[in-house]
């Protein structure tokens, strides 16, 4: 046996420094990342800025959001940007939560454009090592193929996003895949293999890379388009619009996470 020492470095001990800090009365950080700027943008407008700094191209702007200290980052559309974005900002700013923000294709009838999902649990349809004999999904390490996004966090934004937005609120899977979805083939194949409410590109990689540090995870998606054969037409139009909806929400929920 090696007498070598196994340092095991596990990031979310940073929450319980932050837990250590709440006792004495100074909150911590919450993480927030959208992926595109249009995501992000009034967020960062509306927030006080204390500092920025770039890692890895992408901007991290602390400061005050609504008298809650955040860290915003946007992260560039993508598993890849949105993981390591998620990896650094939990390594350099150990935040107590992180948020993922933004629009969202809309599955099945009930989910309409402007409409607002939360996640339960976010899963990655484009996983996929199931020709070896494993579970569609499974995810190595973790060994499950979906992730819970934090029950007590993701049933506040319902809450809240039920008495800002009576009708058009929806609590469900999020699938996340490297892929924008535009065509009634490929939303059919989502749809029966994940039972999801919504389509993006980030959410599952930003709870993949939360799940592994041990930090709890929020998902909010605004409908921009219903992933089908129109969404190529709907998702320019709508993106904007429905982007707002999210940011303006979060601005109004983020004093009671
Ligand atoms: N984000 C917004 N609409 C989307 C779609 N149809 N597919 C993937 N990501 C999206």
């Amino acid at each position: 046996m090696s007498n070598k020492k196994e340092l095991q470095i596990c990031p979310a001990q940073g929450m319980m420094r932050g837990k250590k800090e709440e006792e004495r009365g100074i909150r911590f950080m919450i993480g927030i990342i959208g992926a595109m700027p249009v995501e992000v943008d009034k967020l960062i407008e509306a927030m006080e800025e204390t500092s920025r700094e770039t890692v890895s191209m992408v901007q991290f702007h602390q400061g005050v959001l609504a008298g809650v200290p955040v860290v915003v980052a946007c992260c560039g559309a993508g598993k890849v940007c949105s993981a390591v974005c998620a990896q650094t900002m939990i390594l350099k700013y150990a935040p107590r939560l992180i948020i993922n923000l933004g629009v969202a294709g809309g599955i099945g009838p009930q989910v309409k454009i402007g409409d607002l999902v939360v996640a339960t649990a976010v899963l990655q349809h484009d996983f996929d090592t199931s020709d070896l004999g494993e579970e569609k999904f499974l995810l190595p390490l973790l060994n499950k193929t979906s992730l819970e996004a934090d029950e007590r966090v993701s049933g506040l934004l319902v809450e809240c996003a039920r008495e800002v937005y009576p009708g058009g609120v929806h609590r469900g899977v999020v699938a996340t895949g490297d892929q924008f979805i535009g065509s009634p083939e490929r939303l059919r194949l989502i749809s029966r293999e994940t039972g999801a409410l919504a389509c993006e590109m980030e959410g599952g990689s930003i709870g993949h890379a939360c799940a592994l540090a041990g930090v709890p995870f929020a998902v909010v998606r605004a409908i921009s388009d219903n992933a089908d054969a129109h969404a190529v037409i709907d998702f320019p139009q709508f993106a904007r619009e429905s982007a707002q909806k999210s940011m303006t929400f979060l601005m109004k929920a983020l004093p009671r996470l």
